[in-house]
C-alpha cells in the first residue's frame, strides 16, 4: 500500500510542479509586463553600453539628444514599442521612414545602428532594437540635462511595418488641442501625459514646412517672434522648406520647463504647441502648472515615458531579436 501511495504522492506532486511551471510560463506573457531587470543576468553591460554611445553622439551634436527622443515617441505611436520606425524600406516591405511625418526629418538612425553593434559584440543577439532605443532616448533626455529614470525593458522587434500606420497614427502640427488629447487617448495616454510628454519640444528643431502657417496664418502668436521666424521661412514651399529653427527659442539644448513658459508668451513654435495654452480649454492650467514647476513636469514626464513605453510591447516569443535594426532576420 505504501509504495502505490508514494507513487501517486509523488505523481501529484509532479502534476503540481508542472502546473506551477506552465503559470510561472504562461503569467509574464498573458500580462505580457516589461521589466527594468529584464536584462540583468543576460545583458548586464547594456545599459553603460548605451549611455557612452549617446554621449559621444550628444557630444558631437547636442540636438541629436531630442532626435532620438522623437524616434522613439514615433516607434511607440505606431503599432506600439516594437522597433518598426527602424525598419528601411525594402523590395518586400515599404515601412515608416517615408511616411508624411518622417520623411526628410527623423533622423539618429545610424546612432541607433552604432550602439546595436557595440551591444551585440558584448551580447550577441540578446538585445531588441525596440529596447535599445528606449534606453537611448531616456539617455537623451539625460544628457541634455533632464531627468533620468528606470526603463522597463523586454520588448521585441517587429518583422514588419506598414508607410500608412505612420501615416495615420502620429499627430499632425496642425492640430487642435482636442485632437491632440484623442490622438493620444487612443494610446492609452491622458491629457496629463499628453501636455507632459509635448515638453519633449523643450529640444530640438523644426522645418519652416512644419510651422509655416502658424507664423503667417495663426494670430496667437507673439507678432516679434512671428517677424523673427519669418526670415528665416518664406511664405511658399520652397527653397526654404528645410530650413530649421528651435522648438524652443531660448534653451533648445536644455532639457527643461522653457517650453511652457514660451506658451505663456504665445512663442509657440508649432501650431499644435500653442494649443496647450491660451485657447481656454482643459489643458490650460497644466501648461500653467509645469511652467511654473519645472520637478512637476520632470516627475510627469517621466511616468509619461514610461506609460508611453508601455504601448503594446512585443514581448515573450513574439517578435524577434532583430540583427540588423534596419531589417527583419
Ligand atoms: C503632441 C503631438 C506632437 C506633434 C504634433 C509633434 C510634431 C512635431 C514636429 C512637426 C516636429 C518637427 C519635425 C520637422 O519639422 O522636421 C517635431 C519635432 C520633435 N518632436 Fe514632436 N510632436 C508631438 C509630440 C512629441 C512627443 C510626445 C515627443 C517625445 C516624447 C516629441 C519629440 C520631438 C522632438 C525631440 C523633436 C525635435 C527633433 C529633432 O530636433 O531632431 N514630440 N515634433
Ligand atoms: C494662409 O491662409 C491663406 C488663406 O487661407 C492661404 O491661402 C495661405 O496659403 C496660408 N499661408 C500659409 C503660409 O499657410
Amino acid at each position: 500500500m505504501a509504495a502505490p501511495l508514494f507513487v501517486g504522492g509523488r505523481a501529484a506532486a509532479m502534476t503540481a510542479a508542472v502546473l506551477a511551471t506552465v503559470a510561472a510560463l504562461l503569467a509574464p506573457a498573458a500580462v505580457a509586463q516589461l521589466s527594468t531587470s529584464f536584462y540583468s543576468g543576460s545583458c548586464a553591460s547594456l545599459e553603460s553600453i548605451v549611455r557612452s554611445g549617446m554621449t559621444s553622439a550628444v557630444q558631437q551634436e547636442p540636438r541629436m539628444g531630442a532626435s532620438i527622443l522623437r524616434l522613439f515617441f514615433h516607434d511607440c505611436f505606431v503599432n506600439g514599442c516594437d522597433g518598426s520606425v527602424l525598419l528601411d524600406d525594402s523590395s518586400t516591405l515599404t515601412g515608416e521612414k517615408n511616411a508624411g511625418p518622417n520623411a526628410n526629418s527623423l533622423r539618429g538612425y545610424e546612432v541607433i545602428d552604432a550602439i546595436k553593434s557595440r551591444v551585440d559584440a558584448a551580447c550577441p543577439g540578446t538585445v531588441s532594437c525596440a529596447d535599445i532605443l528606449a534606453v537611448a532616448a531616456r539617455d537623451g533626455v539625460n544628457l541634455l540635462g533632464g531627468p533620468t529614470w528606470a526603463v522597463p525593458l523586454g520588448r521585441r522587434d517587429a518583422r514588419t511595418t506598414t508607410q500608412a500606420a505612420a501615416n495615420s497614427n502620429l499627430p499632425s502640427p496642425s492640430s487642435s488641442a482636442a485632437t491632440l488629447i484623442s490622438s493620444f487617448a487612443s494610446k492609452g495616454l491622458d491629457s496629463r501625459d499628453m501636455v507632459a510628454l509635448s515638453g519633449a519640444h523643450t529640444i530640438g528643431a523644426a522645418r519652416c514646412a512644419s510651422f509655416r502657417s502658424r507664423i503667417y496664418n495663426d494670430t496667437n502668436i507673439n507678432a516679434g517672434f512671428a517677424t523673427r521666424r519669418r526670415q528665416v521661412c518664406g511664405p511658399q514651399s520652397g527653397a526654404t522648406d528645410g530650413n530649421l529653427a528651435p522648438l524652443d527659442a531660448f534653451s533648445s539644448v536644455r532639457f527643461d520647463n522653457g517650453y511652457y513658459r514660451n506658451l505663456l508668451s504665445r512663442f509657440g513654435l508649432l501650431h499644435s504647441d500653442q494649443e496647450l495654452f491660451g485657447s481656454g480649454g482643459p489643458v490650460d492650467s497644466i501648461t500653467q502648472q509645469y511652467a511654473g514647476n519645472g520637478g512637476a513636469f520632470s516627475a510627469d514626464f517621466v511616468t509619461a515615458m514610461i506609460k508611453m513605453g508601455n504601448i503594446s510591447p512585443l514581448t515573450g516569443s513574439s517578435g524577434e531579436i532583430r540583427n540588423n535594426c534596419r531589417k527583419p532576420n
